[in-house]
């Protein structure tokens, strides 16, 4: 035998009884999307480099370190899409999208990839279900979209789910907090993690993520942006968390809660579960409202989110539902031509219908038949078939050209 071939390390299988539960997922997402009037898009699994670097931002781990790249053979650089919301963006610019009625609501489920550091609720290549709207920048968008997301969870099960809330102002702002930030870091440099230290000017603002105690001290007195927004973001914010309350979401201000995307402005969010240890993010988002812009668009504010669906299945700890029985079961002794037409003829009349595929004995054959809890158990012989219903326990039989009407009707 030859060497087996497994997986790549941080992807997985989806088999048919995680498929059942995914489809969970899927199936509540897209009801709420268009309930609430959002349509789906779907974008390349690829990209050029290009629209992460810019849109995603170079200071990121996700540019710096987590981009499946690879040359085209023509010297241009793609990428496998780390996220969804550059490549929405790039296609509402690409289409004209901001010609359309304002705002565009989008929605997306599918894989995206990131070369992390595989562990419990972290992969390589893993889906999301993720939402975006573009054009306007009313609060009520940014509330609705964290709704949507509270409600998604909340109806698959993932009670634990608690929503941190920040805003992270307009950029003029958070460059002039930045500095401030940058500053107070540099003189406690002493106390701040060595790599902390190498990115004060960087990105000061990922010290509010740092684990290590001497950052942490540092950072509790640190000061806060969310204590310096100007008049416009501060009743923007004040807006979407009335909005918020009114629909009965329960938040938490955070002001030390940092996303790991440079794109954000005002209005950011994320989703946590106690029941998923280390990686206990299981959605967020916020509002970017220059990213359409910096891709090549015209000014367009834009807000969204995504959730793992790994992680929201695991948090959720989701049941695999059983599978549906067929209703018929055609078994023979031989006449695989005449089983074969009339699994195809029950199918067309609608019913759900397998026939022997194994070569099992016509015992090995009921015995199947039961063990995928069919109901009706059809042995073809010549003209005729000997119909058997498995949950009445009686037997007829009755001429195979009248067998689909005969169950129709049943
Ligand atoms: P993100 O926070 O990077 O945001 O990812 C969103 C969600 O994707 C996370 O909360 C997590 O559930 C899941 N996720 C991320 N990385 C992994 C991984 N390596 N393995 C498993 N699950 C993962 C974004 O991607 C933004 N595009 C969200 C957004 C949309 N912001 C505005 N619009």
């Amino acid at each position: 035998m030859s060497s087996k071939i497994a997986a790549p390390r941080g992807t997985f299988d989806i088999l048919p009884e995680q498929a059942a539960q995914r489809e969970i997922v899927e199936r509540t997402a897209r009801e709420l999307f268009e309930q609430a009037g959002y349509a789906r898009i779907e974008t390349p699994a690829f990209e050029a480099t290009e629209l992460f670097a810019r849109g995603v931002g170079e200071s990121t781990d996700i540019v710096q370190k987590e981009m499946y790249s690879f040359d085209d053979g023509g010297g241009r650089s793609l990428t496998l899409r780390p996220e969804g919301t550059a490549p929405v963006c790039r296609a509402y610019v690409e289409h004209g999208m901001h010609k359309l009625a304002a705002p565009v609501k989008l929605y997306y489920i599918g894989p995206f990839f990131r070369a992390e550091r595989p562990q419990a609720g972290r992969f390589r290549e893993f889906w999301q279900v993720g939402a975006e709207a573009l054009g306007s920048d009313d609060p009520a968008v940014d509330a609705e979209l964290i709704v949507l997301l509270a409600k998604l969870l909340a109806q698959l099960g993932c009670a634990d789910a608690r929503l941190r809330l920040s805003s992270l102002a307009n950029p003029q702002t958070r460059a002039s907090y930045r500095e401030q930030l940058a500053a107070y870091l540099h003189e406690h440099d002493a106390q701040l993690s060595p790599t902390v230290r190498s990115r004060i000017d960087l990105n000061p603002l990922r010290a509010f993520d740092a684990d290590d105690p001497g950052t942490k001290a540092v950072m509790a007195k640190a000061p806060r942006l969310i204590d310096r927004l100007d008049p416009a973001d501060a009743e923007h914010f004040a807006e979407v968390r009335s909005l918020l309350e009114l629909a009965g979401v329960a938040y938490e201000l955070d002001a030390t809660l940092v996303r790991g995307l440079d794109y954000y402005t005002r209005t950011v969010f994320e989703f946590a579960s106690d029941s998923l240890g280390a990686q206990s993010g299981v959605g967020g988002g916020g509002r970017y409202d220059g990213l359409v812009e910096l891709i090549g668009g015209p000014p367009t504010p834009g807000i969204g989110w995504a959730a793992g669906i790994e992680r929201i299945v695991l948090a959720a700890g989701l049941e695999t539902p059983t599978a549906q029985p067929p209703d018929l079961y055609i078994a023979h002794d031989g006449r695989r031509a005449a089983a074969f037409e009339l699994a195809l003829a029950a199918r067309r009349a609608g019913l759900r219908a397998q026939m022997e595929l194994a070569g099992r004995s016509l015992k090995g054959q009921q015995k199947q038949a039961e063990r995928l809890g069919a109901r009706y158990f059809a042995v073809v012989e010549g003209e005729s078939v000997r119909l058997r219903d498995l949950r009445a326990g009686t037997e007829e039989t009755i001429a195979r050209a009248a067998l689909v009407d005969r169950l129709v009707a049943a």
